[in-house]
């Protein structure tokens, strides 16, 4: 049986603020959500019977708690769909690292499982509205915004406005030059506990994201020296106090002649940009002989690559 491969990539968000929290639970947001190319790999194929294994990083569950099997539930409840499907996943995006990897890999298992349904079984069995998903993403959007406030962004990839608790996305030119160093240190940084760091004192009005929104419209082409200047997230301050290793590894960016050092997402990662490739890879190799996991990336103008093998 033929297997469908779905390139997952990572993000960064060039601006986090919270505006205020919602009776819901959870916040109001606005940012820029940018892909960038670092991947996991989804392969997804028709089976016996379902299975699901990882590999790549150590501490990712294969099991129902993870964000791929919950995508393929919610997808197989929401179509009907109920043939067993085969899935493997590699990791190479750390979690808890606010790259959004599991979101990317939620949102590739939806797209993926629309592919393999549609090209797989008999046309009959294939709602109308799930043939349209192949080339509407936003069919999905739904079900993508039930998994996870970052999943919807990754239907789309490029750069993405972000507005709602995250899922309420307008499109943005995306960074068209620039490198960025991706550095983690060891500790990992648990979503739900960042928020609960936050105080209103730190709650902006969306200036930031207003701000780099206009610049990235303005002069897509040289506007980096610029969008380093405006690089805005709430979480620096309360997570780097948790988290002081978070702080030192920014530290070590500026150190290194960085552009702009900023958290990504709510971290543990942290974001450093660059001028130019080269010297973003020598920074990234010089971070990972101290022992921080580093890597080079580029700005991605798309996001979930999808390819049958
Ligand atoms: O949406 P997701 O499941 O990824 O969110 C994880 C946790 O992050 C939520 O349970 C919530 O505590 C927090 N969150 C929030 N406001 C947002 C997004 C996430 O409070 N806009």
């Amino acid at each position: 049986m033929r297997r469908l491969v779905i390139r997952c990539p990572a993000k960064i968000n060039l601006t986090l603020e919270i505006l205020g929290r919602r009776p819901d639970g959870y916040h109001e947001l606005r940012t820029i959500f940018h892909a960038v190319s670092l991947y996991d790999e989804v392969q997804l194929w028709l089976a016996e019977r379902d299975s699901f294994c990882v590999s790549g990083w150590p501490d990712v569950p294969a099991d129902e708690t993870n964000l791929c099997w919950r995508a393929l539930q919610l997808f197989r409840k929401h179509w009907g769909l109920n043939r067993p499907v085969g899935m493997k996943l590699h990791k190479n995006i750390p979690s808890q690292a606010g790259l959004g990897g599991g979101s990317s890999d939620a949102a590739g298992v939806l797209v993926g499982l629309t592919e393999l349904f549609s090209q797989c079984v008999s046309p009959q069995e294939i709602p109308p509205q799930l043939q349209a998903a192949r080339s509407h993403p936003a069919v999905l959007h739904e079900l993508a915004a039930q998994l996870g406030s970052d999943v919807p962004f990754f239907l789309y990839g490029g750069a993405m406005l972000g507005q709602g608790r995250g899922e309420i996305l307008s499109p943005c030119p995306p960074l068209q030059q620039g490198a960025f160093v991706l550095v983690k240190p060891s500790v990992s940084v648990c979503t739900k506990e960042a928020y609960q760091l936050l105080s209103p004192a730190l709650f902006t009005g969306g200036e930031y994201t207003a701000r780099m929104f206009t610049i990235l419209h303005a002069a897509p082409e040289s506007p980096l020296l610029e969008v380093a200047r405006s690089v805005y997230n709430i979480f620096t301050m309360p997570v780097e106090q948790r988290w002081p290793e978070i702080a030192q590894v920014r530290r070590r960016l500026q150190q290194r002649n960085a552009q702009a050092a900023v958290l990504c997402g709510s971290g543990a990662a942290v974001l450093g940009l660059y001028e130019e490739e080269a010297q973003a890879k020598a920074v990234a190799q010089e971070l990972a002989q101290e022992g921080f996991w580093a890597v080079a990336a580029a700005p991605r103008a798309d996001g979930l690559q999808v390819a049958w093998q």
